[in-house]
């Protein structure tokens, strides 16, 4: 599969990392393709590099690791992605009343409103839950972690399980694409626990099953 990674910052290069290997042709998007930090990030995964809308332009799926402020103005920018598998990494982070908080609230979601611009394009939200350690590493840890999925096509989510599969982690499905609205909150209990309680990057949830 021709996978896009859009955005070369920290999700962009972990995931980058991660599929190193993986069989998959993967292209990162990125602002400046001939820049220093680029290359060295081609040279040491084997991606290739592109601007945005090129990367995109050429991939079944497309995975989206970019701010939540700047999406819509760079998610307009890639052009028609109709029919594409679109990965919607983002979690639409801010300050809220002086606490760091879901800035679209709890009855939508990121991934909802990431569905109004791109009504024809088959997005999944997942890879939104743990940190970019954990993306990076999930294959080499001792359980697999836990990562739900969420959205409305049953086969764009089955590529994304063996995606994440691959990736080192156990898919789940939660649904529909309005089960963004849980898988949101879910990567602020991560933060929560990872930045203000003093339990690191180094965690992810996993599941445990009584019977099969
Ligand atoms: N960091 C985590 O552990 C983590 C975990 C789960 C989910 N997320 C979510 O994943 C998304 C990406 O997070 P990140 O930590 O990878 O962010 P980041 O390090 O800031 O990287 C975001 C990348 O987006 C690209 N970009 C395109 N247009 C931009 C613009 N106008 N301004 C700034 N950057 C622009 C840049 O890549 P180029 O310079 O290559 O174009 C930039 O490096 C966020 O929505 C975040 O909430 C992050």
């Amino acid at each position: 599969m021709r996978i896009a990674i859009v955005g070369g910052g920290t999700v962009g290069t972990a995931l980058a990392r991660a599929l190193k290997g993986s069989g998959h042709g993967v292209v990162i998007g990125t602002r400046e393709p001939e820049g220093p930090r680029a290359q060295r990030l081609a040279a040491e995964t084997g991606a290739s590099l592109a601007a945005p809308a090129a990367a995109a332009a050429g991939a079944e799926t497309v995975i989206l690791a970019l701010p939540w402020a700047v999406a819509q103005d760079a998610v307009g920018a890639l052009g028609d992605l109709a029919g594409k598998i679109v990965i919607d990494c983002m979690n639409p982070l801010g300050m809220v009343g002086g606490s760091l908080a879901l800035t679209v609230g709890h009855m939508t979601s990121g991934g909802e409103i990431l569905a109004g611009w791109l009504p024809r394009a088959r997005i999944v939200k997942t890879l939104n839950q743990v940190g970019a350690e954990i993306m990076a590493d999930a294959a080499r840890l001792p359980q697999r972690p836990v990562m739900f999925m969420a959205g409305d096509d049953a086969a764009a989510k089955e590529s994304v399980a063996r995606l994440l599969t691959a990736l080192g982690f156990e898919p789940l499905d939660a649904g529909d694409l309005t089960k963004a609205r849980l898988l949101e909150p879910l990567a602020m209990v991560w933060i929560n626990q990872a930045l203000l309680r003093g339990k690191g990057r180094h965690w992810a949830f996993a599941a445990f099953h009584t019977r099969s």
